[in-house]
């Protein structure tokens, strides 16, 4: 067939076929500018908004709606302000931290600006028995942009968890701030800023808390896990090796905190170890381990049983900084991290836990992916959560004692230590496989490329509680996300206007 005869039967001509594709293509380019602008606007959000979309209606501001079906319940409505300890009740233990801003200089002799509670970083260690009454008081010596303390791990009440624009506002320079809680469970927590947390909480405004059960007398020794900016790891603010007295034979239960933001290995060469806690909560029935590292993910804790053998000191390791126990001068060796990881899905014997088994009131999906788009009006790729970013990410209703059961899974590729506020975590299952291990109870739950986990909670704790990622930078980009307890609103405020940024 020839051009001609084309030509004649009045179809167009290659000119005007041009003609009709350059508009095409000017159509579709302006339909794509637009709906790209229209997703930069979608993704910004008010510059002053509440957590709780029914707060912002008590308060008459124009919040945003998160989710639809929050707060559909018929509960009466709380002020998050409120659900504090009794004012009445006096303190146990009773500590004072003042927090300043600093240039601090690290081992390699680089300075950075960090920060300081009490003149030191990390803080004081805070100990208390089990069933004290903590009150801590907060102030905010030179901190421009304002603080917070979160008590890491402890089930605190919903109006305690340091968490700014959900749970107070970011303290001022000058102001100061009553931390009141019950040390219900012993364990080995921390605490650490919850307003822009990513910089403060590496630049050292932390330190670790302990609480001690009641009765039992054994020793114990924290190790508290940091990398400050531009450094080196440190134990306890100190690079490398520390050693601590304890005579041979010396059982000791070694806490460790890993408070950085990847996950961090632990390991006893040459001798056996016991893990007898982990996030806070003793294992049933742990039996000894040996040529294999224990996993911490960000913010999660381990506690170790320790012997010191009778012609030596133990060395306690983790990658940059190691911790040797045992008498005088006494050396331990150092190792590689063993190949082999503890799996606590498959470790200490099985005891009953009826919350295993009970009847689940709320089943929630939180799925990690990653995409290019808008946050808060900045392009990048960022995290999803249930394929949503920023904005409109979901949060999770619960009612008081509902058993929530959530299945947490990674399409990302990078692993994510995943931490509810407020609540402990059964672990179920992982990629469908059952536990056969003790009963493993975490608030730091490090989730790789591809995993799923399957755990349950039980709503006993009202509040509005967040539920992100504690690799810190991606919580700020967008690994975020609350637990809302049905009627509890919030008087405090996030958004660009509202001074507070808890990431
Ligand atoms: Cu240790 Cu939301 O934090
Ligand atoms: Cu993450």
């Amino acid at each position: 067939m020839s051009n001609t005869h084309l030509l004649a039967e009045g179809v167009p001509t290659r000119r005007s076929w041009t003609v009709i594709a350059r508009r095409v293509v000017a159509v579709l380019a302006v339909a794509l500018v637009a709906w790209v602008a229209w997703l930069w606007w979608d993704s910004r959000f008010p510059a002053i908004y509440s957590t709780v979309p029914e707060s912002a209606a008590v308060l008459g501001h124009g919040g945003h709606s998160r989710s639809s079906d929050e707060l559909t319940g018929d509960h009466p409505t709380r002020s998050i302000a409120d659900l504090g300890v009794d004012p009445a009740l006096p303190p146990d233990v009773r500590v004072t931290l003042e927090a300043r801003s600093a240039d601090l200089s690290n081992a390699t002799g680089g300075v950075f600006s960090g920060y300081t509670l009490n003149g030191s970083t990390p803080g004081p260690e805070i100990r208390a028995r089990q069933g004290d009454l903590v009150e801590v008081e907060l102030i905010n010596v030179n901190i421009a942009d304002g603080t917070t303390l979160h008590w890491h791990g402890v089930d605190v009440p919903g109006a305690m968890d340091g968490v700014a624009g959900v749970t107070q506002d970011a303290v001022m320079p000058g102001e100061s701030f009553t931390y009141r809680f019950l040390a219900e469970d012993s364990g080995t927590y921390w605490y650490h800023a919850h307003q822009v947390s990513h910089q403060q909480v590496m630049g050292g405004l932390l330190g670790p808390l302990v609480v001690e059960p009641t009765g039992e007398d054994t020793a114990d020794i924290v190790m508290l896990l940091h990398t400050y900016p531009g450094g080196s790891r440190t134990l306890a603010g100190v690079p490398g090796q520390t050693r601590q007295e304890f005579a041979p034979g010396s059982i000791v239960r070694v806490r460790v905190i890993n408070t950085d933001n990847g996950t961090s290995f632990v390991w006893v060469p040459g001798a056996p170890v016991r893990v007898l806690a982990i996030d806070g909560t003793d294992l049933h029935g742990p039996g000894p381990v040996q040529q294999t590292k224990i996993r911490l993910a960000a913010g999660g804790r381990a506690d170790l049983e320790v012997t010191v053998p009778p012609d030596g000191g133990v060395r306690v390791q983790t990658a940059g900084a190691s911790l040797i126990l045992g008498p005088g001068e006494a050396g331990a060796p150092e190792t590689p991290a063993p190949a082999a990881e503890l799996d606590l899905l498959a470790y200490g014997t099985p005891a009953a836990t009826p919350l295993a088994h009970a009847e689940v009131d709320k089943s929630y999906e939180y799925i990690v992916g990653q995409r290019p788009g808008f946050l808060d009006g900045r392009p990048g790729y960022w995290w999803t959560i249930n394929g949503k970013m920023g904005k409109h990410v979901p949060s999770f209703s619960v009612r008081e004692g509902d058993v929530v059961a959530m299945t947490v899974t990674n399409k990302s590729s990078e692993v994510h230590p995943m931490h509810l506020h407020g609540h402990h975590l059964l672990v179920l299952a992982r990629d469908g496989v059952t536990s056969s291990s003790a009963p493993w109870w975490t608030d730091s739950l490090d989730v790789a490329p591809g995993e799923s986990y399957d755990v349950v909670f039980l709503a006993d704790n009202p509040g509005v509680w967040m539920d992100h990622c504690h690799n810190l930078p991606h919580a700020v980009e967008g690994l975020m996300t609350h637990v809302v307890y049905e009627g509890v609103t919030t008087p405090y405020l996030l958004g660009r206007d509202s001074g507070n940024e808890p990431e």
